[in-house]
This record gives structure tokens, C-alpha cells and sequence, in this order.
């Protein structure tokens, strides 16, 4: 009985503390930014992107390699949107595994990333590695590219209410430590297949 009680407290104060944060891609008016453009998040924390139009991505890259795909990084897929009235039905929500490891992110479409769309989860607290370095150093990158992995992937794609998990997570999380880690990832997997086909419809 002890247990149990220490358990569901524990379970209690574990949801309370886990945040969703939310971060408008471009805005009603169209501007090739991210609002906010910085987050601070706690591990467990999610992050849930939200689209205006009119079509935005968003993918995870290095420090070091602005509107590039980071190897194993999210990717939302395109999510095209005409309503400039409400945002729209689609989402994509990442959770933090790991606090201390930065995630920087931008828009794959057309020339935004080296407009200065990008924007950081957790960024350091001190040293070079700031937002404005990698905003400068996205405005002076040449090209914008845009991961060749199912949308979707390394989170959660949201499309009118039906959530389907991407498949295997940035490179930050945990290493697999059963089998059963890896049966969830073929499930995931194959949701991602789906999500990509629908998401195929939807262009
Ligand atoms: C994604 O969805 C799964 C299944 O509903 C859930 O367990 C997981 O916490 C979700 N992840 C995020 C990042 O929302
Ligand atoms: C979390 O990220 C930091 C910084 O990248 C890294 O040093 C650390 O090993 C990571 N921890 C885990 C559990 O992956
Ligand atoms: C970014 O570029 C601006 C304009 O060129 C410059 O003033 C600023 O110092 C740069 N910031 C960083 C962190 O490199
Ligand atoms: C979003 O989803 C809600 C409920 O699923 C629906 O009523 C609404 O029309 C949808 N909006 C768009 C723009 O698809
Ligand atoms: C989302 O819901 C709206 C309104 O019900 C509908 O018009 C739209 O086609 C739906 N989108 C998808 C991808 O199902
Ligand atoms: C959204 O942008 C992508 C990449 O540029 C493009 O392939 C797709 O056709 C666009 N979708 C719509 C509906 O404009």
C-alpha cells in the first residue's frame, strides 16, 4: 500500500511537472520566423509546433550545419495551409529526452532557413553556440535541404485530432535497451509509412 501511494504520487508529480510548449511556425501575417524562437525545456517537456501558412516545415540540424538535416533529427514533413484565420489541424510535438543536449531547428521550404527561420530548444548558456550565431550562420549557408526520412519522424504528427508517433528519435535519446524497444519501433515505423501516405494526399 505504501508503494502503490509513492508510486501514484510520484506518477502525479511526474505529469504535473511535464510541459507542452507551444511554437507558432511563421505567423497569421506569414513571417519567416518561429515564435518563440527559443524554448527552455525540461526533460519530459514537449514541444508542439503549430503551422500557419502557407506550406513550413521543420527540421532538427547541427550547430555546425545550418539547413542541413542532422543525421537521425526530426522532420514535421511539409505542412501546406491556407487558413490564415485559424492555425492549422496539423501539429508535430517533440519530446526533450535529454535538456543539456541542444536541438536546433528550421524551415526546409524554399530559401526560409537562410532567411533566418530557424530557431533552438535548450540553447547553451553560454560560450558561441547561441541562437544569433546560428541565425547568422544560416543567412550565410547556400542552400536549404530538406531530410529525405518519412514526415514525421523523431515525433508526433497530429492531423485533425488522429496522432501517429514517428519513428526512431534524434540521436539525444536514450539508447534502445530491450527488445521491446525495438518491436515499438517497427510499430512506430509503420506509422510513419502511413503518416507519409497520408501526408502524400494532403500535397
Ligand atoms: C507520441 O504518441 C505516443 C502514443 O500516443 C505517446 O506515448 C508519446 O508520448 C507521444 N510523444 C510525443 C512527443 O508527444
Ligand atoms: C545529454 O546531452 C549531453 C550534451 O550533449 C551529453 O553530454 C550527455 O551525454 C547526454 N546524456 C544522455 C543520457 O544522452
Ligand atoms: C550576427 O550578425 C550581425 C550582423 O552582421 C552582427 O552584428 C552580430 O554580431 C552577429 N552575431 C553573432 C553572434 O555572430
Ligand atoms: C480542424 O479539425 C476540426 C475538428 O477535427 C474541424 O472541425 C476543422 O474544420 C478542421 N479545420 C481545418 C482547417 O481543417
Ligand atoms: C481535416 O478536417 C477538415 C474539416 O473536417 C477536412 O476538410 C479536411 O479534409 C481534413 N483533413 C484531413 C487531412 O483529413
Ligand atoms: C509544399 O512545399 C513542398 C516543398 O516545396 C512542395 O513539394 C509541396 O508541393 C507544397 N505543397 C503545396 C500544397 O503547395
Amino acid at each position: 500500500m505504501h508503494f502503490s501511494t509513492i508510486f501514484a504520487a510520484t506518477a502525479l508529480v511526474g505529469a504535473a511537472f511535464a510541459e507542452d510548449h507551444t511554437v507558432a511556425v511563421s505567423t497569421k501575417s506569414g513571417d519567416l520566423i518561429f515564435k518563440p524562437d527559443s524554448i527552455k525545456a525540461a526533460e519530459g517537456d514537449t514541444v508542439t509546433f503549430k503551422f500557419w501558412p502557407k506550406n513550413h516545415s521543420i527540421a532538427q540540424a547541427a550547430f555546425a550545419s545550418p539547413c542541413q538535416p542532422m543525421a537521425n533529427g526530426f522532420w514535421s514533413g511539409f505542412v501546406p495551409t491556407t487558413d490564415t484565420a485559424a492555425v492549422a489541424n496539423t501539429t508535430f510535438t517533440y519530446e526533450v529526452k535529454n535538456a543539456s543536449a541542444p536541438i536546433w531547428f528550421y524551415c526546409t521550404q524554399g530559401n526560409h532557413c537562410n532567411m533566418g527561420m530557424v530557431g533552438v530548444i535548450n540553447p547553451p548558456t553560454s560560450g558561441e553556440k547561441t541562437l544569433a550565431a546560428f541565425k547568422n550562420a544560416s543567412e550565410a549557408a547556400t542552400g536549404n535541404v530538406s531530410p529525405t526520412s518519412t514526415a514525421g519522424t523523431g515525433g508526433n504528427l497530429t492531423v485533425n485530432g488522429t496522432t501517429t508517433s514517428g519513428s526512431a528519435s534524434s540521436s539525444a535519446s536514450a539508447p534502445a535497451s530491450s527488445t521491446g524497444a525495438a518491436s515499438h519501433l517497427t510499430g512506430s515505423v509503420a506509422f510513419a509509412g502511413l503518416t507519409g501516405l497520408f501526408t502524400y494526399f494532403l500535397l
